[in-house]
């Protein structure tokens, strides 16, 4: 069976939204109070409401909101100090952002090969990276996968060095009992317009040290203290700050999510074992112990040879063209020009990372290297689709066999 028509007709469209946000874009615009103000001196309330409510629902003890999970991650890394002579280790199968983060900071980020089965950082891998300039490791949870955090935070702890969890697609995640976000120093979410919590742009840190959140805080609203006097500016610090119009969406999607989740996760099973079923493709394996998947994205691995040599690209150029929504997964970021070209900032030594010129050859990363070359991707909404669907969706792909 194929559906031959516009892939949005077939599936649920993201985002999704109804009067409940629209009353809150109407609310806040009404109320004049166009920003949050200052923890002492609150102008809007959504910021300051959403913060409590995230953290509640990732289960952690503070939320900062910023205005993308770029800076996020970078705020992280300036309250912690990172910066100049400092190395970073980052997952290579990511969204260029959570190594430009560290590129903002003039830090150095090293990029780790992948786990082939759970797409996500191979923890075994991280000791050969380290060096005496390593400060912290950037997990990322891709699709919301969790990287084996405990192991994670074993390696970091005998080595001393921080953990930034990169959640950009991590909402909702949890591994061994505790949502991710809370076992290293600090956690970043992206609200961006393709995630599963959106206000079209949008950020979050979760953190469970009291002195780290107020660092935060600072770096990300110019250097100020919270309820300190509002033209005093205590430390180096920028204009991070998301607006009422984007909290009190946030508010809403975030009432949304936790069906959508559950949804997500359990046709994630469902359209799995199905998928799995057929000669040549394998889903993306939950780490072990991941009781929940944030499911930000869905990637799936084929065998060329079991589909008669067919490309990535013309693999979800096909489903595409039938209607199935699919999309190419992240370049690795050895392979992106910015890092083969080293084409970054002005005065900073690049020479000890493991990327740039002759280093950034596939062989230095093999396992990623040869998953990217045959693998796509769903996109999240996908999973919200009927089960007959999902099974025309199986239909289709076994038929291109
Ligand atoms: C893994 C990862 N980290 C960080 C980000 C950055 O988030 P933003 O686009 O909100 O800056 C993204 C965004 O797609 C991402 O996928």
């Amino acid at each position: 069976m194929t559906f031959k028509q516009d892939a949005k007709k077939n599936f649920p469209e993201w985002p999704i939204y109804d009067n409940n946000e629209m009353n809150a874009l109407v609310n806040v615009i009404k109320s004049g109070n166009w920003w949050c103000g200052f923890p002492g001196d609150h102008q809007g309330e959504n910021v300051w409401r959403f913060q409590e409510e995230f953290a509640r629902f990732q289960e952690a003890k503070h939320c900062i909101t910023v205005c993308n999970g770029t800076v996020a991650i970078e705020s992280v890394l300036m309250a912690l100090n990172i910066g100049i002579g400092d190395e970073v280790i980052v997952s290579d199968y990511t969204f260029v952002a959570s190594a430009s983060a560290v590129i903002a900071t003039n830090a150095v980020p090293i990029f780790c090969d992948i786990n082939p089965d759970t797409l996500v950082m191979d923890v075994n891998k991280i000791e050969s990276l380290i060096t005496d300039r390593t400060k912290a490791i950037i997990p990322v949870h891709l699709g919301g996968n969790p990287v084996e955090l405990d192991k994670l935070k074993e390696i970091a702890a005998d080595n001393d060095l921080f953990i930034i969890e990169d959640c950009a697609h991590g909402h909702g995640s949890r591994y061994k009992g505790k949502r991710v976000g809370n076992w290293g120093d600090a956690g970043t979410f992206s609200f961006q317009a393709s995630k599963v919590i959106t206000s079209g742009e949008g950020g979050a840190i979760i953190c469970n040290s009291d002195d780290l959140a107020d660092k935060i805080y600072s770096y990300i609203d110019c250097g100020r203290i919270k309820n300190g006097y509002s033209y005093a500016h205590y430390s180096y610090g920028t204009n991070y700050r998301l607006g009422e119009l984007h909290a009190a969406l946030l508010r809403k999607q975030l009432e949304k999510f936790s069906e959508q989740h559950k949804l997500r996760n359990k046709n994630a099973q469902y359209f799995g074992n199905k998928l799995n079923e057929i000669d040549g493709i394998q889903v993306m394996k939950l780490t072990p112990g991941t009781e929940e998947c944030g499911y930000y994205v869905y990637p799936i691995v084929f065998n060329p040879k079991k589909f008669g040599m067919i490309t990535k690209e013309e693999f979800y150029q096909k489903l595409n063209g039938n209607g199935i929504p699919t999309v190419d997964n992240y370049p690795p970021l050895h392979k992106l020009d910015c890092f083969k070209n080293v084409k970054l900032r002005k005065g900073i030594d690049y020479s000890s990372a493991n990327w740039g010129g002759e280093r950034s050859v596939d062989n230095n990363f093999p396992v990623v290297s040869d998953i990217y070359s045959r693998s796509i991707e769903f996109p999240h909404e996908i999973l919200l689709a009927s089960k007959n669907k999902l099974d025309s969706v199986v239909e289709y792909i076994t038929s291109l066999k």
